[in-house]
């Protein structure tokens, strides 16, 4: 049965209807977004889009109808319980005291969509808070401190030398130690990210969206924030065996009750860094804005998260983005991996949530 699980405005609205709604607007953005950032030239000179998909591609191979990075996931959704104590920062409707709709993915970061989950594997959350359209907000987060890159070029130069060397089947170190060389923020980042080892398992992750973004007030005052996520709960241990632990036991908790986490929101300064390999000084204030609550967990499959793309750029009317200019190649290389994966044949995900037992 399709219980109406949420009032939208005094309407009982069902959850097959907001994913229907939802696959059509990532459609739309897909196509939207996309061409915004062509026609701005967002990097220029051999770090095309194109290049960096060839990148992803020929790192973990082409893989029809996936995406071309965090390629293994699983769709969850859900409700966003809003205390409303970011409304004083934000004119956003989602962020006023409430509740919205919730449709997400949990990933591991890479191209390959069969590949053996590792604890020490990027985790990603890409979520959608609220229905389609002006007012949703979507972000895509990842389960590190500050982010391993701050420019287009770097990213591109991080997947060269992380390429497998052909005599190990490892990264070559000395391609890595080259690339460190010529980015010292990167390195920095590195030693940040080292002091953040991984949480046993996906419920237990904190998620942070890395980049900077402005939120903006009835008043037109504009706050640079950052957001993360805080779990509220303990993870279950991971299966020692399998190449599915990490979302085996997710899925084991799923099915057994609720997970949720708080949504903290940075307030920064105007002195505070853009560079997402940054870190914001420890003392910025923080207001809790509410709580994601996820209590369903679905297999990929058509009209749920799986044809959803979570474009860093997707804002609701309230949010902006900061001059980083990650945000803008994320968003153009979104819209190609999207482009391409929803114009080719699917396989199965090799997370398959019916195999698994409760
Ligand atoms: C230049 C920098 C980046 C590039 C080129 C890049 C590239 C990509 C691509 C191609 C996808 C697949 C998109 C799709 O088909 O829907 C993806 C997904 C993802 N990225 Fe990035 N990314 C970048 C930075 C980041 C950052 C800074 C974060 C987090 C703070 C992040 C988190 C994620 C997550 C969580 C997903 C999976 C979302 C989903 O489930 O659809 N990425 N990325």
């Amino acid at each position: 049965m399709d219980q109406p699980p949420f009032t939208w405005r005094g309407t009982p609205v069902s959850r097959r209807a907001l994913l229907a709604g939802a696959g059509a607007v990532a459609a739309f953005l897909a196509v939207d977004l996309g061409a915004v950032a062509y026609a701005n030239n967002w990097m220029g000179g051999r770090f095309t889009r194109q290049a960096i998909i060839d990148r992803f591609q020929a790192l973990s191979g082409v893989h029809p109808g996936f995406r071309r990075n965090h390629a293994k996931g699983v769709a969850v959704s859900g409700r966003f319980e809003s205390t409303g104590a970011a409304a004083e920062l934000t004119v956003a409707t989602v962020l006023a005291a409430g509740v919205s709709p919730v449709v997400g993915r949990f990933s591991l970061g890479g191209g390959n969509p069969t590949v053996a989950d590792t604890p020490g594997a990027v985790r990603g959350f890409g979520v959608a808070i609220g229905f389609p359209g002006r007012d949703q907000w979507r972000s895509a987060m990842i389960n590190l401190p500050v982010f391993p890159v701050n420019s287009p070029e770097a990213f591109y130069d991080q997947l060269l030398a992380s390429a497998p060397d052909p005599a190990t089947g490892k990264p070559d170190p000395a391609a890595m130690a080259a690339f460190l060389a010529k980015y010292p923020a990167s390195k920095a980042a590195t030693a940040v990210i080292k002091q953040h080892p991984p949480t046993p398992g996906f419920a237990d992750s904190p998620f942070g969206g890395l980049n900077t973004f402005h939120f903006v007030d009835d008043s037109g005052v504009r706050t640079p924030v950052r957001w993360m996520l805080v779990p509220r709960q303990q993870a279950r241990p991971p299966a020692a065996t399998g190449p599915n632990g990490l979302f085996d036991a997710l899925i084991q908790q799923v099915k057994a009750g609720p997970v949720a986490w708080d949504l903290r929101v940075v307030v920064g300064t105007d002195q505070d860094p853009v560079d997402p390999t940054l870190p914001w000084p420890a003392d910025r204030r923080a207001v809790t804005a509410g709580t994601l609550v996820l209590d369903t967990i679905e297999t990929e499959s058509p009209g749920n998260a799986r044809d959803l793309n979570f474009d860093p750029l997707a804002l609701p009317h309230g949010m902006e983005p900061s001059d980083d200019p990650i945000l803008g190649a994320r968003s153009a290389v979104y819209a190609e991996s999207y482009r391409l994966r929803t114009g080719e044949p699917k396989s199965p995900s090799a997370v398959q949530v019916d195999e698994v037992a409760s």
